[in-house]
């Protein structure tokens, strides 16, 4: 399927329901930390990813369950039409086979209407949207139910810090109608993307076809969700940076003037560097993940309905969802705010979110207004000398200005940890430079033990061997 938005005269796909469940039980990051014995603490987890508590599933509730709440409850909000399609975006299904949407329908008294799940990780949602708009503009189907759920409490380690912090369970859904171009809750243009090269950073290794032949009970490790944090970290904010910029550019928008923003609740500081990246005005920015955590396809949909039942945002007003998850996936989506308010009552304590909560606790000092955009001190030259300092110039300059450390604090053989940098202040000081080089440095190449000139180090070198490969590539 192209991930470009197809132009067409035709009939639309609008979002006319919202809805959304989450499981009863609540955990704080206390009570992760002492279920899972893990040595962390609130305050990093606050500090480094926005999140406070999220929902547990728990013995007795799967991801169906809360599918089948959350599909409901978005029917109840577009008062009752029945769906024809269910598309059901999940990590989690109930059982490997068969797909999890088909006992959804049954549940909702469907009748026997076409029924898949859809697996895009973190994505999913975004994915299933796209996926049901061009059904309905194709004429395939008139009103599809798109439901995002999931329950990683049943693939997350407890014991894995890197895991067991951040996610949660939940589900969100919409109903699509095909309507009119110009109605609220149109949706008007996407972009999709994927890059199995990255397959591993976000991977579950025992399980399935891949590891057949292999144990009947693979090692722990294997049965469970790994994430490699940093690197996701990384290619999450430069795609959803990027889709984002995609999708807008195919509604014909500018970022300055969206009414809602809405991105995968993966972490408050990649949503904050995406939207300071954008340019979208901090007021406009929705989400949820200080209550629920990452819920990986559920993320999205339960932030719209979040947002929805708080009435915040004008129908019509030209909204923004953006997604990243494994696989590596990604996927944007601009349509205009719906006229439906969510049923069910997503318990979150939902918020506008902004800078809010999320201090890095050895980070920078918090900065208001988005990112200045500014080129470096100097442009990159071919190499040498100047070109070295060019790129050193470069990294002091994003380090005052991103980072608001005082140009007279850095001397050289300053650290990055003494600078005030951390870990994940380090990654996006990389994915800068990364961007305004166009080199690609190993994300985990550089620590905070770095100084500013062992960055720029790094990326003279990294230039250099991209310059060498491309003269290799360049015939006499
Ligand atoms: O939904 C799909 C997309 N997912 C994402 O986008 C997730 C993106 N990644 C992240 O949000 C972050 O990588 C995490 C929040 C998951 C982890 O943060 P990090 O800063 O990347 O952690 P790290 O593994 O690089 O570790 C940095 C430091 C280390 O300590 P030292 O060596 O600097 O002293 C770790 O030992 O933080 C320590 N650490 C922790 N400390 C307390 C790592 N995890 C924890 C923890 N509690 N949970």
């Amino acid at each position: 399927m192209a991930s470009r938005t197809p132009q067409h005269d035709g009939r639309s796909g609008v979002v006319c329901g919202i809805g959304a469940s989450l499981p009863p039980a609540e955990r704080s990051n206390a009570d992760v930390a002492r279920e899972g014995d893990l040595a962390t603490s609130d305050e990093w987890i606050r500090s480094r990813t926005g999140i406070a508590r999220r929902r547990r599933a728990g013995p007795g509730i799967a991801t169906g369950d809360l599918a089948t709440a959350a599909g409901g409850a978005a029917l109840q909000s577009a008062g009752g039409a029945a769906p024809d399609l269910v598309l059901l975006a999940t990590t989690t299904p109930d059982r490997r086979c068969p797909a999890t949407a088909p006992e959804v329908a049954h549940r909702l008294g469907l009748g026997p209407v076409p029924a898949f799940d859809l697996a895009a990780v973190c994505s999913g949602f975004v994915y299933a949207l796209t996926v049901a708009t061009g059904l309905v503009r194709a004429g395939l189907c008139e009103r599809p139910l798109v439901i995002g759920a999931e329950t990683y409490s049943s693939i997350v380690d407890p014991r894995d810090r890197d895991t067991a912090v951040v996610f949660g369970d939940g589900a969100g859904a919409v109903l699509l109608r095909a309507g009119e171009r110009g109605e609220p809750g149109e949706v008007l243009a996407w972009d999709l993307g994927a890059d199995g090269a990255g397959s591993d950073l976000i991977a579950i290794a025992a399980g399935g076809s891949a590891a057949s032949g292999a144990a009947d009970r693979p090692p722990r490790e294997d049965r469970y969700l790994r994430m490699r944090g940093r690197e996701v970290y990384a290619h999450a904010v430069r795609r959803m940076t990027e889709s984002s910029r995609t999708a807008l550019r195919r509604a014909d928008w500018r970022a300055s003037t969206l009414g809602a923003f809405i991105g995968h609740q993966a972490n408050q500081r990649i949503l904050d560097t995406v939207g300071d990246r954008l340019g979208v005005a901090a007021e406009r920015r929705f989400g949820n993940i200080r209550d629920v955590g990452n819920t990986a396809a559920a993320s999205v949909p339960l932030a719209l309905a979040d947002t929805a039942a708080r009435g915040v945002v004008r129908p019509g007003a030209p909204t923004l969802l953006t997604a990243f998850g494994g696989g590596l996936t990604w996927g944007s989506i601009a349509l205009t705010w719906p006229g439906a308010r969510a049923c069910a009552d997503p318990p979150s304590r939902s918020r506008h979110f902004g800078r809010g909560p999320v201090t890095p606790r050895h980070g920078p000092a918090p900065r208001h207004g988005p990112a200045p955009r500014h080129g470096p001190a100097t442009e990159p030259t071919a190499a040498g000398g100047s070109a070295m300092d060019s790129v050193h110039d470069h990294v002091i300059t994003v380090l005052t200005e991103k980072f608001d450390i005082p140009a007279e604090g850095i001397s050289p053989g300053t650290t990055l940890t003494e600078l005030g940098l951390d870990s994940l202040a380090v990654t996006e000081l990389l994915v800068t430079l990364q961007e305004r080089y166009a080199v690609g440095p190993p994300d985990d190449a550089v620590t905070g033990e770095a100084t500013p000139e062992d960055v720029a180090a790094l990326v003279r070198k990294l230039q250099n061997g991209a310059q060498r490969s491309a003269g290799q590539g360049t015939p006499e």
